[in-house]
């Protein structure tokens, strides 16, 4: 039997990927404000999009997640987060026309400030300081007083968050997202992208039916779904404090709902069964994610479902699988056979980024778009040899022209690194990559319509 569940209750367990605070005291005080600040985001979002989300396990969605590895102080601001949010809503209408069906849009944003890092320690000749971890703890100077981890940070992360959800909100619902100037956005792109010919016959159907409807009487100016979108926000659950500190009973369930955003996940490296992460995520109603890497064995898949998925509620969990390209074949298909044969619902998702990084000759850490591309199509590969759901890509990336991945059209090299090297953790597909990526995706969900998935099943399920 499991222990009784509070905010708190992750404090009794192992834990690993905490920041070492030097001063305990300041670090509860700024707990204690971030827990009578208002809440980011409403449970009744949440709910709405685990209802979404749902539909995707169900096999009649798709789910595009994406961002920054890390956001940054530094970088906050609008031309960034209008640039990111441009690109990814230009995916989402790829592919929600080649794949036909809703696509569920989640950014790794407003609150994506924390990283688990590989080792507790950095060295640089013969010097060694705590690792950066992300903004929300320290800074990523290299000298002491900024890898100090500092409390005061998570207020100013809270604050960021605040102000980009806004942003965003107004973007979604006040006429950014219409639908005839995104896919005019598109249409640019193709014009200067020297794999034009491959995408442009999709982009004319889009065109063509667009014009269709317009004839039809349904137009941005009729219509409000061709003028607004919805829009969530997502983040890795790992610095518990803050994420307690903005965990809220909903009164109109009495659930307890992380208020940090609308769905948080669990890193690979802090998914133990009976460690303080898992934890806190069992016993929050918001969608949870959870990273499956080449260490997980089927059994404990299972046993972690059994803990986060009690009710086997379609759409509270998404396994997002990032094995690296030469890795998926081998490790993906046991799990999605057990996950199918003990009758569970969950959505399937691929992050092809976090398994295909390598160190370029320049000393880059990068990541060749053609393993990304690879692994996405592997994993789709297996889904359709198992009769289950491909329900979607979960990707790093940017809406700024950085050069941080090689490869792709435009054919960025190891030697053009250097040029534009901007994250502040992992590298990011910029936006003629993630665009890119989005068109080829769009072929291989093509090619799964009407292949594959057992509709009968999904019916009884609902
Ligand atoms: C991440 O998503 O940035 C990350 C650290 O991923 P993973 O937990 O899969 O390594
Ligand atoms: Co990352």
């Amino acid at each position: 039997m499991p222990t009784a569940w509070t905010p708190q209750s992750w404090r009794d367990k192992p834990i690993i990927q905490v920041p070492a605070y030097a001063d305990q005291d300041a670090l509860k005080t700024v707990e204690r404000r971030l827990s009578e600040f208002p809440p980011l985001v409403f449970a009744g979002e949440a709910r709405k999009l685990r209802r979404k989300l749902a539909r995707v396990a169900l096999g009649k969605g798709f789910l595009l997640q994406g961002g920054d590895c890390a956001e940054s102080f530094d970088e906050h601001n609008a031309d960034n987060i209008r640039d990111f949010f441009r690109v990814f809503l230009q995916m989402a209408v790829v592919l929600t026309f080649a794949g036909g069906q809703p696509v569920v849009k989640v950014g790794r944003i407003a609150g994506q400030f924390a990283k688990p890092r590989s080792s507790d320690f950095e060295k640089q000749g013969d010097v060694e300081l705590p690792s950066y971890r992300g903004d929300i703890i320290n800074d990523i100077e290299f000298n002491a007083k900024s890898r100090e981890p500092d409390p005061e940070r998570q207020i100013m992360a809270y604050r960021q968050s605040a102000a980009t959800l806004n942003l965003l909100r107004a973007f979604a619902g006040g006429g950014y997202a219409n639908l005839e100037h995104v896919h005019r956005w598109t249409l640019g792109f193709l014009k200067d992208s020297p794999s034009s010919a491959q995408y442009q016959a999709l982009a004319d159907r889009i065109t063509e039916a667009m014009g269709f409807m317009r004839a039809c009487g349904i137009n941005p100016d009729t219509a409000h779904q061709l003028r607004q979108t919805e829009f969530y926000t997502s983040h890795e659950a790992l610095l518990l404090g803050y994420e307690e500190a903005l965990t809220r009973v909903d009164s109109t369930s009495g659930d307890w709902y992380a208020t940090s955003g609308h769905m948080v996940w669990l890193g690979d490296r802090t998914r133990q069964p009976d460690h303080a992460h898992v934890e806190f995520c069992r016993g929050i109603k918001n969608p949870i994610g959870m990273k499956c890497g080449p260490s997980l064995a089927a059994d404990e898949l299972i046993q972690l479902i059994d803990i986060l998925n009690p009710d086997n509620d379609p759409g509270r969990l998404t396994l997002i699988a990032r094995y690296g390209s030469e890795n998926v074949e081998e490790h993906l298909p046991k799990l999605v056979r057990a996950v199918k044969s003990e009758g569970r619902h969950v959505v399937w998702s691929c992050d092809p980024m976090h398994g295909n990084t390598i160190k370029a000759t320049s000393g880059f850490k990068t990541r060749p778009f053609d393993r990304v591309l690879s692994e996405v199509r592997s994993f789709m590969k297996v889904h359709q040899a198992e009769g289950t759901h491909a329900g979607g890509i979960h990707v790093e990336m940017t809406g700024k022209n950085v050069t941080e991945c090689t490869g792709g059209a435009h054919a960025v090299t190891d030697e053009d690194l250097h040029d534009r090297y901007h994250t502040f953790c992992d590298p990011r597909l910029n936006a003629d990559q993630a665009l890119e990526l989005a068109f080829l995706v769009a072929d291989e969900l093509k090619k799964e319509q009407g292949a594959g998935v057992d509709v009968g099943d999904i019916e009884a399920a609902e």
